[in-house]
């Protein structure tokens, strides 16, 4: 199967969980709609102040991190390839009246849909699994920022893909490759990370990148790294043997050892455009 029937198929599960994550506790619209800031205390500290920025968000969802920079006084631009993702962002974006842009586009073929360039591109929490190839990924980043601009990502840590995490799971049990595959491992979906007794038809294929592959694609690309940082929590419980702190991040339980399960990196473009 070619990477755009691998994409397309992901393309069906996203329209088909989308449709269950806008109805969920976990993403809980309603309380969005009274003005709360989805966004987590690791991007709004690390990020910094977005006023007056422009900011494109790659991989947005249904635009509810988008829209929290918004409020906060960015200038967004949000893409997605779900057409369902995109079409409830865009009705939240009018219905709440915050201004925002949102293009449903698989990010490969961004660069021929947008022909402005960014102070910030931000991208957040379960993205990088979806995307076959970093190399081009990371040059896409790189075209988007006008010199000066940030790259900055939060993402679940790559040591996560390692262990097993079925649903009799107890402990962490090292069982999948940590390296880059160009075949990507298929799944049957079990519900989602937002509602797991969801019923779901479609499934997934997603491809793992180790933490060198991450920073070196972002090198390649001429930006230069800030800072990586990682951190022992996670945004959902990926693991049966989690508890929520509270902060609302997941943390591992009755386990001494502390593994990274989250990291964020911060990079920036220091040359012009040739
Ligand atoms: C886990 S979500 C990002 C989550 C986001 N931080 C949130 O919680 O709202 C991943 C997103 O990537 C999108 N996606 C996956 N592959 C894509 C691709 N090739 N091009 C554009 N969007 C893609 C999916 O539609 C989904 O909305």
């Amino acid at each position: 199967m070619s990477n755009d029937r691998y994409i397309n198929a992901n393309r069906e599960l996203w329209n088909e969980w989308t449709k269950v994550h806008v109805h969920s506790d976990f993403y809980n619209v309603d309380e969005f709609k009274k003005g709360k800031i989805t966004l987590k205390d690791i991007e709004l500290a690390e990020l910094g102040d977005v006023k007056n920025k422009s900011l494109l968000h790659l991989q947005c969802h249904f635009g509810l991190d988008t829209l929290s920079w918004a409020r906060l006084g960015a200038e967004v631009t949000g893409v997605d390839f779900s057409e369902e993702a995109i079409e409830y962002a865009k009705r939240l974006s009018q219905e709440l009246d915050i201004p925002a842009r949102f293009i449903c586009s698989n990010i490969y073929d961004t660069i021929e849909l947008i022909t402005d360039k960014f102070d910030i591109v931000f991208t957040s929490y379960g993205v990088l699994c979806w995307l076959p190839d970093l190399v081009e990924w990371a040059e896409i980043i790189s075209h988007f920022l006008r010199c000066g601009g940030i790259f900055y990502i939060v993402e679940f840590h790559p040591v996560n893909n390692i262990f097993d995490n079925e649903k009799d799971t107890e402990g962490l049990v090292a069982k999948y490759s940590y390296f880059h595959s160009t075949d990507p491992v298929k799944w049957e979906s079990d519900g989602t990370y937002a509602d797991k007794t969801a019923v779901i038809s479609n499934p997934s294929f997603e491809w793992t990148h180790s933490m060198s592959d991450i920073i070196n694609s972002l090198i390649s690309a001429g930006l230069t790294i800030e800072f990586v940082h990682e951190f022992p929590y996670c945004y959902y419980d990926h693991y049966p043997f989690m508890e929520k702190d509270d902060k609302g991040w997941w943390r591992l339980k009755n386990i001494e050892a502390e593994v990274p399960l989250t990291f964020s990196l911060r990079a920036r473009k220091v040359q012009p455009d040739h």
